[in-house]
């Protein structure tokens, strides 16, 4: 289980399928987030299933348990390869998700998708963590432990840095992680930075690749470039 996932983060589904012309022949995993599938809904992740991709639906759910199960039943009936929570909606929830996730697939006929968790955004550090969270704890301690959580809940993973990928296997746990860079191209916004080589040197189960891929001069050399070095 180890692959490449572009994250397409496109505006509409006519870009997204501009850039999915030169990928005949590949079908690519592909990560659909919260932009995109608020514009154009579940009717596109179903065409995307249909040309025969592989999904990662990454909306993040975070809710009461029971409106979070429901939620997660027409998730699987989308036939979603893998989607995903946040570790802090509790145990519980997490619980509920897992058992509408399959509940929706199983109806719909597809095979048991992964469910992961978020465990703390990238976008949170320290002082956020304590000041406006009012969590006291070593944010790496609190990662740890909302995998640990996503474990007891039956998860299958989490989505974390490739530096966290060999604690995260430990757990059992498989890893998702974004942060990915080929060489030469611009950090952008992400602090600690891996090539697909040292990911999967540190065991990353799958990497999401985003602007490396998106923003290359050849999106397709780029990706292939990508599966190499992590395959
Ligand atoms: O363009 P880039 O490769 O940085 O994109 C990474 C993708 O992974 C984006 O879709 C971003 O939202 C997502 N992501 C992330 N860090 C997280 C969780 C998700 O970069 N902790």
């Amino acid at each position: 289980m180890k692959d490449v996932i572009i994250a397409c983060d496109f505006s509409s589904r006519e870009d997204l399928f501009e850039f999915l012309k030169s990928f005949e022949g590949h079908d690519p995993y592909l990560k659909i987030g919260i932009e995109l599938f608020y514009a154009e809904g579940p009717k596109m992740v179903k065409e995307l299933k249909e040309k025969g991709f592989k999904i990662f639906l990454d909306l993040k759910l975070h809710d009461i348990p029971n409106t979070v199960k429901k939620a997660m039943v027409n998730l699987g009936k989308l036939g979603v390869d893998i989607t995903n929570v946040h570790a802090s909606g509790g145990i519980v929830m997490m619980k509920a998700a897992k058992e509408g996730l399959l509940e929706g697939a199983k109806l719909a006929g597809y095979e048991a998708p992964l469910l992961i968790a978020v465990t703390q955004l990238t976008s949170t550090d320290q002082a956020m963590l304590e000041r406006e969270l009012c969590i006291h704890e070593q944010m790496s301690d609190v990662v740890y432990k909302y995998a640990e959580n996503a474990k007891l809940a039956g998860l299958d993973g989490v989505v974390c840095s490739p530096f966290e990928a060999s604690a995260v296997e430990d757990l059992g746990l498989i890893s998702v992680t974004p942060g990915i860079r080929l060489v030469g191209d611009d950090d952008g916004d992400q602090k600690r930075v891996t090539t697909p080589k040292t990911a999967k040197l540190l065991g990353s189960s799958f990497i999401v690749v985003g602007r490396s891929i998106t923003q290359a001069r050849d999106p397709l050399a780029a990706y292939l470039e990508c599966k190499a070095q992590f395959i």
